[in-house]
């Protein structure tokens, strides 16, 4: 964990810096723990809950609920490491809140969309790491969760098993700044509208094997602005695909795209063309065989807005 950053997310965030200790009775905690990680300052408490044995989040968090004081349902983390926890329900916090959700599940395959109602306007941040999550089910979905907590600002994905990014998954998030999913090479399609209107988005990175996007995926802004979004497609195996142009319609933001580590031979003037017109601060990051006549056009019509590594 980054010290320096907790520190600054409790200082912007977190509201009175204040020490914040564990409970008295941390028996009933188990068998996750209450615990303050000594080498942050101001202290702050977290849950982590390990072990390959079964745990009923639910109950262990309805009882937390019931016999902590109201001045101790607040953490910084919820770690999840445990290894037999198979879904996370709805509710399953009660009304214990976080700042941050880190899911290390290995046996986690679907999480409910109201899995986060409780501790929707404390949090800050959601990673799941080696979590094998499963395509969105009616009210199993991922994204339905990450809609529902509004001041969510870091969204991290990593070793998913989802086939898809569905249409319209994060359109009009309010607050998110930061989404990675990366690591998933189940993944091969991203859906129409999947991020637009994300008015606060500065980076959006997937790593996965994409072979199809939908229209104005990335239209984060409807009304012009000069902040950069920068938006990774490295490691998507984009060699084997063309993607149609349109994928990149209304972004309405200057975009810094890297496209590198995709065995691109060269930038197809057919999909990205339209793509630096839209404007002239947009800059392709690629590692393509820069020699390759089918990038004369970007050498020759588009000379600032493109760098490869290899020229
Ligand atoms: C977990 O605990 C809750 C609350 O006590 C209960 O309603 C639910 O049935 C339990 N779930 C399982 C899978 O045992
Ligand atoms: C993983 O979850 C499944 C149900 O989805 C369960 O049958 C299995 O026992 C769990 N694995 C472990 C290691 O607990
Ligand atoms: C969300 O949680 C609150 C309490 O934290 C509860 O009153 C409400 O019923 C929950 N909403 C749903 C749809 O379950
Ligand atoms: C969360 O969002 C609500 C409204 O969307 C806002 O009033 C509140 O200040 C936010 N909470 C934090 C901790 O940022
Ligand atoms: C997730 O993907 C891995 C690797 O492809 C596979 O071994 C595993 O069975 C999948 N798990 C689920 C729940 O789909
Ligand atoms: C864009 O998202 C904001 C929330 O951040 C919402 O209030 C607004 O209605 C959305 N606009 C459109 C055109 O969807
Ligand atoms: C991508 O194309 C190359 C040949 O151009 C082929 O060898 C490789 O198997 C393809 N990969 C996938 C995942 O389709
Ligand atoms: C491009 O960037 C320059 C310098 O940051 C800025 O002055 C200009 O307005 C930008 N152009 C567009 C179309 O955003």
């Amino acid at each position: 964990m980054n010290q320096l950053l907790i520190v600054t997310l409790l200082t912007l965030f977190g509201g009175i810096i204040a020490n914040y200790v564990c409970p008295p009775n941390l028996d009933i905690f188990l068998p996750c723990e209450c615990r303050v990680d000594p080498g942050i300052l101001p202290l702050y408490r977290s849950i982590e809950c390990k072990g390959d044995q079964p745990i009923n989040l639910t109950a262990l968090f309805q009882r937390l609920s019931h016999e902590l004081k109201a001045d101790e349902k607040d953490y910084l983390y919820f770690m999840l490491f445990n290894k037999a926890v198979d879904v996370l329900p709805a509710n399953v916090f009660a009304d214990i809140t976080f700042q941050h959700v880190e899911l290390d599940g290995k046996n986690l395959t679907k999480v409910h969309r109201l899995v986060l109602n409780g501790t929707q306007d404390t949090l800050k941040s959601l990673e799941t790491l080696n979590l094998p999550l499963v395509d969105g089910n009616g009210d199993w979905d991922v994204f339905k969760a990450i809609n529902l907590a509004h001041n969510l600002s870091d969204v991290t994905l990593l070793y998913t098993n989802l086939t898809k990014i569905p249409d319209n998954a994060l359109q009009s998030h309010p607050s998110l700044e930061r989404i990675e999913i990366l690591m998933s090479p189940s993944i091969t399609s991203i859906g129409r509208n999947a991020f637009k209107n994300l008015t606060k988005v500065e980076f959006i990175s997937i790593e996965a094997h994409v072979k199809d996007i939908g229209d104005e995926a990335f239209a984060v802004s409807h009304v012009s602005t000069d902040q950069t979004l920068w938006l990774s497609f490295i490691g998507n195996n984009l060699n084997n695909h063309t993607l149609r142009k349109e994928v990149f319609n209304g972004i309405n933001r200057p975009v810094d795209l890297n496209v590198m580590l995709n065995d691109l031979k060269f930038i197809e003037e057919s999909t990205y063309e339209a793509f630096l017109q839209q404007n002239p601060n947009h800059t392709i990051h690629s590692d393509t065989e820069c020699m390759d006549s089918r990038n004369d056009w970007l050498r020759h019509k588009y000379p600032n807005q493109w760098v490869d590594r290899n020229c």
